[in-house]
């Protein structure tokens, strides 16, 4: 037997690694089917040029994307947190012991409201937190066991296609994947599709799906909450050029391009640009690529769709996943749908 010299702190620091697992997911085929930056050379030898919204996400696309959850013209964040305070507690009893699946975690903030309402149950408690980032996982994952004495964690670190189907062996008779924060709105219909197809295979029937949307709304609200007036959402959009120059060695000019966002009332969708000021070439060394801009010439960089229910619902059903019950805010801004698989 091999005695340790610890004091209460490291023993503490022990049992807490020992309910957490993180594991590293790699996808055999991707590095053989796709180069880094082909997503880039694509989107932008296109017409009309996109660039995918992945790469908002730097650690400056991350801090800022935190900034925006906390401006006033932003309700999304606040509005569902609202609505989780609300009915954490029906979720909890209707899902009973139940593991809690969370795609796209970041900090796990909103968790907290579901765990809590599971802890004040007296449910056993399992989350399986999902993140490209493993250092977010990993950060918020340790914040979260030492506040949660009995929690168990099994992260993991890779994309959602890729966790769909490695999820770990299922330990609590149920199981929840919650896909909170309106970011299905970031896929359009034909990638929805799919991601809904993947949620399914991923769950057993009678297993549990909560979704968080944000609904349609008149379009002052939408286009003020995508043109916040600090200028924090042209940032976050501009920063998309910066990550890119970092990646690809380029020389985008971020004074030389400018935020545009406005609500699409065809496609009930937010669409984020970045536009050209000027006529201009930029070159991304890494890539062997050189992109000419016209001037007002325009990237797409993000689409936010917009929700109806009824058609939301009709949609998920017919993917087997069963509305079991909605809940939303007075403004009916938000809706938080909980569904089954049948
Ligand atoms: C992450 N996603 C749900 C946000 C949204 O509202 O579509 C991203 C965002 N883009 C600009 N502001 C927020």
């Amino acid at each position: 037997m091999t005695i340790f010299n610890t004091n209460s702190s490291q023993v503490a620091q022990q049992q807490t690694e020992q309910r957490l697992v993180i594991q590293h997911l790699r996808s055999v085929t991707a590095s053989l089917t796709t180069t880094a930056g082909s997503d880039v050379v694509k989107g932008l030898t296109q017409t009309p040029k996109t660039l995918p919204p992945r790469y908002f996400y730097d650690d400056r696309g991350s801090e800022l994307f935190e900034q925006i959850c906390e401006l006033p013209e932003y309700y999304v964040t606040r509005t569902e947190t609202a609505i989780l305070q609300e009915c954490a507690g029906e979720i909890a009893e209707i899902t009973g012991k139940c593991e809690l699946v969370e795609l796209g975690s970041g900090s796990s903030t909103k968790t907290r409201i579901l765990l809590d309402a599971k802890q004040n149950l007296g449910l056993p408690l399992r989350y399986i937190p999902i993140d490209v980032s493993a250092g977010m996982l990993e950060n918020s994952a340790k914040q979260l066991l030492s506040d949660y004495p009995k929690l168990e964690i099994s992260a993991l670190a890779g994309t959602y296609e890729l966790a769909l189907q490695q999820l770990p062996v299922k330990q609590l008779p149920s199981r929840m994947i919650a896909f909170i924060g309106s970011t299905l709105g970031n896929l359009n219909a034909q990638e929805s599709e799919m991601f809904f197809s993947q949620i399914t295979q991923a769950l057993h029937p009678g297993e549990y799906f909560l979704l968080g949307v944000d609904l349609q709304k008149p379009k002052h609200i939408l286009e003020a909450a995508y043109n916040d007036s600090q200028g924090v959402t042209a940032a976050f959009n501009l920063n998309m050029l910066e990550h890119i120059n970092w990646l690809y060695n380029g020389n985008f000019d971020t004074v030389q391009f400018e935020h545009w966002a406005f609500y699409n009332e065809t496609e009930n969708q937010i669409e984020m640009h970045l536009r050209s000021l000027q006529q201009q070439t930029v070159n991304l060394s890494a890539l062997n690529l050189s992109v000419n801009f016209a001037h007002d010439e325009t990237i797409m960089t993000e689409i936010s769709r917009k929700f109806d229910i009824a058609t939301l619902n009709q949609q998920l059903r017919a993917h087997g996943l069963v509305t079991q019950k909605v809940w939303t805010d007075k403004n009916n801004w938000f809706g938080l749908l909980l569904c089954q698989l049948k």
